[in-house]
Protein backbone atom coordinates (compact mmCIF):
# COMPACT_ATOMS: atom_id res chain seq x y z
CA UNK A 1 0.00 0.00 0.00
CA UNK A 2 1.64 3.31 -0.65
CA UNK A 3 1.90 5.64 1.86
CA UNK A 4 -0.17 8.59 2.52
CA UNK A 5 -0.17 11.78 -0.10
CA UNK A 6 2.46 14.62 1.12
CA UNK A 7 0.97 17.78 -1.14
CA UNK A 8 3.59 20.34 -1.39
CA UNK A 9 1.19 23.07 -0.71
CA UNK A 10 -2.00 23.65 1.33
CA UNK A 11 -3.72 26.89 2.88
CA UNK A 12 -3.98 27.25 6.80
CA UNK A 13 -7.63 28.13 7.43
CA UNK A 14 -8.98 28.20 10.90
CA UNK A 15 -12.18 29.06 12.04
CA UNK A 16 -10.95 32.84 12.28
CA UNK A 17 -10.77 32.60 8.40
CA UNK A 18 -14.07 31.00 8.15
CA UNK A 19 -16.33 33.44 10.92
CA UNK A 20 -14.61 36.43 8.61
CA UNK A 21 -15.57 35.20 5.34
CA UNK A 22 -19.47 34.13 6.98
CA UNK A 23 -19.90 36.99 8.30
CA UNK A 24 -18.94 39.01 4.64
CA UNK A 25 -21.06 36.70 2.99
CA UNK A 26 -23.91 37.41 5.32
CA UNK A 27 -23.89 41.16 6.14
CA UNK A 28 -20.73 42.39 3.78
CA UNK A 29 -23.59 44.12 0.87
CA UNK A 30 -24.87 47.86 0.87
CA UNK A 31 -23.11 50.41 2.15
CA UNK A 32 -20.52 47.58 4.10
CA UNK A 33 -19.65 45.93 1.24
CA UNK A 34 -15.89 47.82 1.07
CA UNK A 35 -15.75 47.16 4.91
CA UNK A 36 -13.04 44.05 4.53
CA UNK A 37 -11.42 45.15 1.66
CA UNK A 38 -10.63 48.89 3.30
CA UNK A 39 -9.74 46.79 6.50
CA UNK A 40 -7.37 44.39 4.72
CA UNK A 41 -5.75 47.39 2.68
CA UNK A 42 -4.91 49.08 5.68
CA UNK A 43 -3.32 46.86 7.64
CA UNK A 44 -2.02 45.34 5.65
CA UNK A 45 0.16 48.77 4.49
CA UNK A 46 0.52 48.65 8.25
CA UNK A 47 2.40 45.40 8.77
CA UNK A 48 4.41 45.91 5.58
CA UNK A 49 5.11 49.34 5.97
CA UNK A 50 3.94 51.30 2.95
CA UNK A 51 2.06 54.18 2.77
CA UNK A 52 -0.72 52.89 0.48
CA UNK A 53 -1.92 49.21 -0.46
CA UNK A 54 -4.37 48.25 -3.24
CA UNK A 55 -6.17 45.15 -2.52
CA UNK A 56 -6.40 43.33 -6.46
CA UNK A 57 -7.08 40.39 -7.84
CA UNK A 58 -4.50 38.74 -8.33
CA UNK A 59 -0.89 39.54 -8.28
CA UNK A 60 -0.49 39.85 -12.06
CA UNK A 61 -3.00 41.98 -11.90
CA UNK A 62 -1.20 44.14 -9.13
CA UNK A 63 2.06 43.98 -11.51
CA UNK A 64 -0.04 44.78 -14.72
CA UNK A 65 -1.88 47.56 -12.87
CA UNK A 66 1.29 48.91 -11.54
CA UNK A 67 3.42 48.80 -14.64
CA UNK A 68 0.53 50.57 -16.91
CA UNK A 69 0.66 53.38 -14.03
CA UNK A 70 4.26 53.86 -14.95
CA UNK A 71 3.04 53.94 -18.86
CA UNK A 72 5.31 51.21 -19.61
CA UNK A 73 4.76 50.49 -23.27
CA UNK A 74 5.51 49.79 -26.70
CA UNK A 75 9.25 50.20 -27.72
CA UNK A 76 9.80 49.96 -23.94
CA UNK A 77 12.04 46.93 -22.43
CA UNK A 78 11.84 46.00 -18.54
CA UNK A 79 14.84 43.95 -17.57
CA UNK A 80 13.81 40.48 -15.03
CA UNK A 81 15.40 37.34 -14.34
CA UNK A 82 15.21 34.32 -16.73
CA UNK A 83 14.41 32.10 -13.89
CA UNK A 84 10.45 32.97 -12.98
CA UNK A 85 7.00 32.08 -13.27
CA UNK A 86 5.27 33.85 -16.24
CA UNK A 87 3.18 35.78 -13.97
CA UNK A 88 6.57 38.28 -13.71
CA UNK A 89 6.60 38.69 -17.40
CA UNK A 90 3.12 38.44 -18.96
CA UNK A 91 2.09 42.00 -17.88
CA UNK A 92 5.10 43.51 -19.67
CA UNK A 93 3.97 41.28 -22.79
CA UNK A 94 0.08 42.33 -22.41
CA UNK A 95 1.27 46.54 -22.16
CA UNK A 96 3.30 45.80 -25.44
CA UNK A 97 6.91 46.52 -24.07
CA UNK A 98 9.38 44.12 -23.79
CA UNK A 99 10.27 41.73 -21.28
CA UNK A 100 14.71 41.25 -21.08
CA UNK A 101 15.52 38.28 -19.45
CA UNK A 102 19.16 38.48 -17.77
CA UNK A 103 20.70 35.03 -15.27
CA UNK A 104 20.61 34.85 -11.82
CA UNK A 105 22.97 34.72 -9.29
CA UNK A 106 24.24 30.62 -8.51
CA UNK A 107 23.07 31.00 -4.62
CA UNK A 108 19.84 33.29 -4.03
CA UNK A 109 18.46 32.89 -7.96
CA UNK A 110 17.55 35.91 -8.01
CA UNK A 111 18.47 38.96 -10.88
CA UNK A 112 22.92 39.67 -11.25
CA UNK A 113 23.25 43.03 -10.99
CA UNK A 114 26.27 43.17 -13.10
CA UNK A 115 23.98 41.24 -15.51
CA UNK A 116 21.50 43.34 -15.22
CA UNK A 117 23.68 46.66 -16.02
CA UNK A 118 25.35 44.87 -19.02
CA UNK A 119 21.36 44.58 -20.78
CA UNK A 120 20.19 48.03 -19.99
CA UNK A 121 19.89 50.05 -23.39
CA UNK A 122 18.47 53.25 -24.14
CA UNK A 123 15.05 51.46 -24.32
CA UNK A 124 14.90 50.06 -20.64
CA UNK A 125 12.27 51.49 -18.55
CA UNK A 126 12.38 49.51 -15.58
CA UNK A 127 14.01 46.43 -13.39
CA UNK A 128 11.54 44.09 -11.70
CA UNK A 129 13.17 42.54 -8.88
CA UNK A 130 11.98 39.17 -8.26
CA UNK A 131 12.36 37.89 -4.89
CA UNK A 132 11.97 33.95 -5.86
CA UNK A 133 10.59 31.70 -3.32
CA UNK A 134 11.10 34.21 -0.94
CA UNK A 135 15.09 34.95 -1.35
CA UNK A 136 16.36 38.42 -1.09
CA UNK A 137 17.56 40.47 -4.46
CA UNK A 138 20.49 42.50 -3.99
CA UNK A 139 18.40 45.33 -3.63
CA UNK A 140 20.97 48.10 -3.00
CA UNK A 141 23.11 47.63 -6.18
CA UNK A 142 19.84 46.89 -7.94
CA UNK A 143 18.79 50.66 -6.51
CA UNK A 144 22.24 51.98 -7.33
CA UNK A 145 21.71 50.58 -10.99
CA UNK A 146 18.04 52.29 -11.52
CA UNK A 147 19.49 55.76 -10.09
CA UNK A 148 22.49 56.00 -12.23
CA UNK A 149 20.34 55.13 -15.58
CA UNK A 150 17.01 56.39 -14.15
CA UNK A 151 14.64 53.59 -14.07
CA UNK A 152 12.09 52.00 -12.19
CA UNK A 153 12.75 49.79 -10.05
CA UNK A 154 9.67 47.74 -9.40
CA UNK A 155 9.16 44.69 -6.38
CA UNK A 156 7.56 41.57 -7.42
CA UNK A 157 7.46 40.39 -3.78
CA UNK A 158 4.90 38.06 -4.70
CA UNK A 159 6.57 35.01 -2.76
CA UNK A 160 8.00 37.00 -0.14
CA UNK A 161 6.20 38.07 2.22
CA UNK A 162 7.97 37.90 5.29
CA UNK A 163 11.37 38.72 3.68
CA UNK A 164 12.74 41.67 5.46
CA UNK A 165 16.55 43.53 5.09
CA UNK A 166 16.90 43.77 9.45
CA UNK A 167 13.18 45.07 9.79
CA UNK A 168 12.02 46.16 6.18
CA UNK A 169 10.04 44.32 4.60
CA UNK A 170 10.46 43.14 0.61
CA UNK A 171 8.34 45.09 -1.63
CA UNK A 172 9.08 48.48 0.36
CA UNK A 173 11.78 49.46 -1.89
CA UNK A 174 10.64 49.69 -5.52
CA UNK A 175 8.32 52.87 -6.72
CA UNK A 176 5.89 49.92 -6.05
CA UNK A 177 5.81 46.28 -4.64
CA UNK A 178 3.41 43.45 -5.86
CA UNK A 179 2.05 40.38 -3.59
CA UNK A 180 0.38 36.95 -4.52
CA UNK A 181 -2.40 35.22 -1.86
CA UNK A 182 -3.01 32.23 -4.52
CA UNK A 183 -4.01 29.29 -2.68
CA UNK A 184 -0.05 28.19 -2.59
CA UNK A 185 1.36 31.69 -0.77
CA UNK A 186 1.81 32.06 2.90
CA UNK A 187 -1.12 34.09 2.92
CA UNK A 188 -3.81 33.41 0.87
CA UNK A 189 -7.33 34.55 -0.01
CA UNK A 190 -7.79 31.83 -2.91
CA UNK A 191 -6.98 34.27 -5.62
CA UNK A 192 -5.82 37.52 -4.89
CA UNK A 193 -3.16 40.50 -4.90
CA UNK A 194 -1.49 43.75 -2.99
CA UNK A 195 0.03 46.54 -4.95
CA UNK A 196 1.88 48.46 -2.40
CA UNK A 197 3.84 52.28 -2.87
CA UNK A 198 4.74 55.08 -0.69
CA UNK A 199 3.73 57.32 -3.53
CA UNK A 200 0.38 58.82 -3.41
CA UNK A 201 0.27 59.83 -7.13
CA UNK A 202 0.95 56.52 -8.65
CA UNK A 203 -1.46 55.18 -6.62
CA UNK A 204 -4.56 57.11 -7.55
CA UNK A 205 -3.15 56.18 -10.93
CA UNK A 206 -3.61 52.49 -10.02
CA UNK A 207 -7.04 52.85 -8.44
CA UNK A 208 -8.41 54.43 -11.45
CA UNK A 209 -7.02 52.37 -13.41
CA UNK A 210 -8.73 49.20 -11.44
CA UNK A 211 -11.59 51.62 -11.76
CA UNK A 212 -12.04 50.98 -15.53
CA UNK A 213 -10.04 54.45 -15.34
CA UNK A 214 -12.84 56.23 -13.89
CA UNK A 215 -11.96 59.56 -12.24
CA UNK A 216 -12.25 59.25 -8.29
CA UNK A 217 -14.32 62.46 -7.43
CA UNK A 218 -15.95 62.47 -11.10
CA UNK A 219 -19.52 63.35 -10.55
CA UNK A 220 -20.61 61.71 -13.86
CA UNK A 221 -21.97 57.97 -13.71
CA UNK A 222 -20.61 55.34 -15.80
CA UNK A 223 -17.87 57.87 -17.10
CA UNK A 224 -14.63 56.50 -17.89
CA UNK A 225 -11.46 58.93 -17.99
CA UNK A 226 -9.02 56.36 -19.80
CA UNK A 227 -9.59 52.86 -20.72
CA UNK A 228 -8.64 50.76 -17.41
CA UNK A 229 -9.10 47.23 -15.98
CA UNK A 230 -10.86 45.69 -13.27
CA UNK A 231 -8.80 43.73 -11.25
CA UNK A 232 -10.35 44.18 -7.71
CA UNK A 233 -10.74 41.91 -4.64
CA UNK A 234 -13.93 40.85 -3.29
CA UNK A 235 -15.26 42.11 0.16
CA UNK A 236 -15.75 38.18 0.73
CA UNK A 237 -11.62 37.47 -0.19
CA UNK A 238 -10.87 40.52 1.53
CA UNK A 239 -12.42 38.95 4.60
CA UNK A 240 -10.11 35.67 4.49
CA UNK A 241 -7.04 38.35 4.04
CA UNK A 242 -8.25 40.19 7.04
CA UNK A 243 -7.95 36.85 9.33
CA UNK A 244 -4.90 35.56 7.65
CA UNK A 245 -2.97 38.59 7.85
CA UNK A 246 -3.85 39.14 12.50
CA UNK A 247 -2.17 35.14 11.98
CA UNK A 248 0.89 36.68 9.61
CA UNK A 249 3.68 35.94 12.32
CA UNK A 250 2.39 32.62 13.07
CA UNK A 251 2.46 31.80 9.04
CA UNK A 252 5.55 32.96 8.61
CA UNK A 253 7.60 31.80 11.71
CA UNK A 254 5.98 28.30 10.71
CA UNK A 255 7.83 28.46 6.66
CA UNK A 256 10.91 29.23 8.24
CA UNK A 257 10.91 26.48 11.47
CA UNK A 258 9.89 23.90 8.35
CA UNK A 259 12.83 25.05 6.32
CA UNK A 260 15.06 24.76 8.82
CA UNK A 261 13.94 21.64 9.70
CA UNK A 262 14.74 20.26 6.09
CA UNK A 263 18.38 22.28 6.41
CA UNK A 264 18.81 20.01 9.05
CA UNK A 265 18.53 16.63 7.87
CA UNK A 266 20.10 17.36 4.53
CA UNK A 267 22.99 19.08 6.09
CA UNK A 268 26.27 17.25 4.25
CA UNK A 269 24.37 15.99 1.38
CA UNK A 270 25.34 16.65 -2.25
CA UNK A 271 22.82 19.51 -2.45
CA UNK A 272 22.35 23.42 -1.64
CA UNK A 273 19.22 25.35 -0.42
CA UNK A 274 18.23 28.38 -0.37
CA UNK A 275 20.67 30.40 1.33
CA UNK A 276 20.65 31.51 4.68
CA UNK A 277 21.88 34.78 5.21
CA UNK A 278 24.43 36.54 8.27
CA UNK A 279 24.36 40.47 7.15
CA UNK A 280 20.46 41.19 9.13
CA UNK A 281 18.57 39.95 6.02
CA UNK A 282 15.90 37.28 7.00
CA UNK A 283 14.30 34.95 4.34
CA UNK A 284 10.36 34.13 4.42
CA UNK A 285 11.35 30.83 2.65
CA UNK A 286 8.07 30.29 0.82
CA UNK A 287 9.27 27.55 -1.10
CA UNK A 288 12.39 25.43 0.29
CA UNK A 289 14.39 24.68 -2.50
CA UNK A 290 17.44 21.46 -3.13
CA UNK A 291 19.75 22.27 -5.95
CA UNK A 292 21.69 18.49 -6.18
CA UNK A 293 25.36 18.16 -6.86
CA UNK A 294 26.29 17.82 -10.44
CA UNK A 295 28.45 15.02 -9.15
CA UNK A 296 25.15 12.89 -8.35
CA UNK A 297 23.84 12.88 -11.71
CA UNK A 298 20.65 13.44 -10.01
CA UNK A 299 17.72 15.22 -11.97
CA UNK A 300 14.80 17.02 -11.59
CA UNK A 301 13.05 14.55 -13.98
CA UNK A 302 14.15 11.57 -11.77
CA UNK A 303 13.90 13.17 -8.48
CA UNK A 304 10.07 14.13 -8.95
CA UNK A 305 9.04 10.61 -10.54
CA UNK A 306 10.46 8.96 -7.40
CA UNK A 307 8.90 12.04 -5.36
CA UNK A 308 5.59 10.82 -7.47
CA UNK A 309 5.99 6.72 -7.08
CA UNK A 310 6.22 7.87 -3.15
CA UNK A 311 2.69 9.48 -2.93
CA UNK A 312 4.66 13.17 -2.42
CA UNK A 313 4.71 16.08 -4.24
CA UNK A 314 7.67 17.51 -5.31
CA UNK A 315 7.16 21.13 -7.44
CA UNK A 316 9.66 21.63 -10.46
CA UNK A 317 12.11 24.87 -9.94
CA UNK A 318 11.39 27.31 -12.36
CA UNK A 319 12.13 26.69 -15.90
CA UNK A 320 13.77 29.62 -18.10
CA UNK A 321 10.94 32.03 -19.26
CA UNK A 322 13.37 32.83 -23.04
CA UNK A 323 13.09 29.12 -23.47
CA UNK A 324 9.42 29.21 -23.90
CA UNK A 325 6.74 29.28 -26.57
CA UNK A 326 6.23 33.46 -26.71
CA UNK A 327 10.17 33.79 -26.25
CA UNK A 328 13.38 32.89 -28.05
CA UNK A 329 13.33 29.36 -27.34
CA UNK A 330 16.77 29.72 -26.72
CA UNK A 331 18.50 29.72 -23.39
CA UNK A 332 21.24 32.40 -23.55
CA UNK A 333 21.60 32.09 -19.60
CA UNK A 334 23.36 29.60 -18.30
CA UNK A 335 22.86 29.28 -14.88
CA UNK A 336 19.66 29.87 -15.47
CA UNK A 337 19.42 26.83 -17.33
CA UNK A 338 21.69 24.99 -15.46
CA UNK A 339 20.31 25.12 -11.92
CA UNK A 340 16.43 24.06 -13.04
CA UNK A 341 17.38 20.41 -14.35
CA UNK A 342 18.66 19.66 -11.11
CA UNK A 343 16.34 21.02 -8.51
CA UNK A 344 12.99 20.55 -7.08
CA UNK A 345 11.27 22.65 -4.08
CA UNK A 346 9.95 20.38 -1.44
CA UNK A 347 6.84 20.21 0.69
CA UNK A 348 5.98 23.16 2.88
CA UNK A 349 2.60 23.47 4.09
CA UNK A 350 2.23 24.87 7.67
CA UNK A 351 0.68 21.82 8.77
CA UNK A 352 3.18 19.48 7.49
CA UNK A 353 4.69 17.04 10.25
CA UNK A 354 8.00 16.26 11.46
CA UNK A 355 7.43 12.81 10.24
CA UNK A 356 6.20 14.06 6.65
CA UNK A 357 9.39 15.52 6.60
CA UNK A 358 11.54 12.70 7.55
CA UNK A 359 9.99 11.15 4.57
CA UNK A 360 10.39 13.70 2.06
CA UNK A 361 14.27 14.34 2.97
CA UNK A 362 14.48 10.21 3.39
CA UNK A 363 13.32 9.85 0.21
CA UNK A 364 15.15 12.75 -1.46
CA UNK A 365 18.50 11.17 0.11
CA UNK A 366 17.76 7.54 -1.56
CA UNK A 367 17.62 9.06 -4.76
CA UNK A 368 20.69 11.17 -4.56
CA UNK A 369 22.49 7.73 -3.56
CA UNK A 370 20.84 5.89 -6.17
CA UNK A 371 21.31 8.74 -9.07
C1 LIG B 1 7.06 35.55 -8.62
C2 LIG B 1 5.60 35.65 -8.91
N1 LIG B 1 5.13 36.78 -9.47
C3 LIG B 1 3.83 36.94 -9.72
C4 LIG B 1 2.92 35.96 -9.39
C5 LIG B 1 1.48 36.19 -9.75
O1 LIG B 1 0.63 36.03 -8.69
P1 LIG B 1 -0.87 35.49 -8.94
O2 LIG B 1 -0.79 34.02 -9.13
O3 LIG B 1 -1.57 35.90 -7.69
O4 LIG B 1 -1.38 36.21 -10.13
C6 LIG B 1 3.34 34.79 -8.81
C7 LIG B 1 2.40 33.73 -8.41
O5 LIG B 1 2.21 32.73 -8.91
C8 LIG B 1 4.72 34.61 -8.57
O6 LIG B 1 5.17 33.48 -8.02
Amino acid sequence: MKPSQIYYAKPSITSLEVQYATDAAANGWGKNCYDYIERFEASFAKYIGSRHAVATSSGTGALQLGLAALGIGAGDEVILADTNWIASAAPIVHLGATPVFVDILPDSWCLDPQKVEAAITPRTKAIIAVHIYGNLCQMDALEALATKYNLHLIEDAAEAIGSHWAGQFAGTRGVFGIFSFHGTKTITTGEGGMLVSQDTDLIQHVRQLNNHGRAQGDPRQFWASEVGYKFKMSNIQAAIGCAQLERIDTLTSRRREIFFTYANLLSGQPLTMNPVPDNGEVYGYWMPTVVFDKATGATQKNVLQRFNENNIDGRAFFSPLSQQAHFSQVCSNPIACDICTRAINLPSYHEITDEDQDRVAATLLKVLNDA
